[in-house]
């Protein structure tokens, strides 16, 4: 380790490597395994030792994962929090510890903004208004009725609350859009299908499924079909990630349109940890570059897509 000197097991020496303490919010969806492997990835090529921790999706979890980190002494800490709000105790107690914390891909509604370093991530209320806007655009002139369904992301998480407040602001420029019914599918593909099942029970008109990110989005293409709906034509569907299954949906003709959101935070994240560790002064707010995709940019970027 560094500065602070942690020992290798037993042997009195000094490795020199940075350790950084990690929690993951879990493995709920191909966004967050390629958010794994890239960061995994990129410790090793840093040379930084990495203690993974994956909390299934259970705020407690996250909470005693980084107790556990402070107990450890560890050089830095970054999580990605599951929900926003109930941090302020534990990230107290890092700073306390003299170990900065660096928040990944979510934010936390902590108001002591000297808890953390700085949050590295996607802007999430953008990419819902980017998914409104193109809804819009696409019933540029239309005075029908736009009926949508929205599944949101884990109830209380960031991602979640900024996509549904940006897509509600963009659709207020067509008052034809109405969001008719909107629920959580956890941001799994299993709960995406089975909430999908339910709505399309209960709700006699569908145009549009807007997902809080592609794994909801292609369980409720699964529900869809089994209804003897065409997903992509029936129901436009727009998503938000552009991992490769979502990807291979949306050049398929299954979704309509999908708003990036890039899980390669790793090599940025090491970056950060150094310097933190380091001491320096880093920016609070670090953006991730992010476009969307059609389905004629789809079928040109699948090739190359990594993940
Ligand atoms: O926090 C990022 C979101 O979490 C991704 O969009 C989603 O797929 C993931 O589970």
């Amino acid at each position: 380790a560094g500065c602070g000197g942690k020992d290798d097991a037993g042997s009195g020496k000094d490795d020199g490597k940075l350790v950084l303490g990690f929690s993951q919010v879990g493995a709920e969806s191909g966004w967050r395994t390629a958010n794994t492997n890239s960061i995994q990835t990129a410790a090793a090529d840093a040379g930084i030792e990495l203690k993974f921790s994956d909390a299934q999706g259970k705020q407690e979890k996250q909470i005693e994962a980084i107790r556990s980190f402070i107990t450890q002494k560890v050089d830095v800490i970054a999580f990605s929090p599951v929900v926003t709000s109930g941090w302020d105790s534990v990230l107290k107690d890092a700073k306390d510890a003299g170990i900065p914390v660096i928040l990944t891909d979510r934010a936390v509604d902590s108001q002591d903004k000297s808890l953390y370093k700085t949050f590295l991530g996607s802007d999430f209320v953008k990419e819902g208004t980017e998914a409104g806007n193109w809804l819009v655009k696409q019933n540029e002139g239309k005075t029908t009725p736009v009926n949508v369904v929205e599944l949101q992301g884990t109830v209380g998480a960031a991602p979640a609350i900024d996509r549904q407040k940006g897509f509600a602001e963009a659709i207020k420029a067509n008052p034809n859009i109405t969001v008719v019914k909107s629920q959580s599918g956890n941001f799994t593909r299993a709960e995406g299908k089975t909430v999908m099942e339910g709505i399309l029970q209960s709700t006699p008109k569908i145009d549009v499924l807007y997902a809080h990110n592609d794994d909801m989005g292609l369980g409720a293409i699964e529900a869809i079909e089994a209804a003897g709906k065409k997903p992509g034509k029936d129901i436009t569907i727009i998503t938000v990630d552009a991992v490769k299954d979502g990807m291979t949906a949306l050049a398929d003709g299954k979704i309509n349109f999908i708003v990036e959101c890039s899980p390669l935070l790793g090599p940025q994240l090491m970056d950060l940890a150094k310097k933190v560790h380091a001491g320096e002064t880093v920016e609070p707010r670090i953006l991730t570059e992010e476009t969307t995709f059609t389905q004629e940019q789809a079928k040109a970027a699948l090739p190359d897509r990594k993940y």
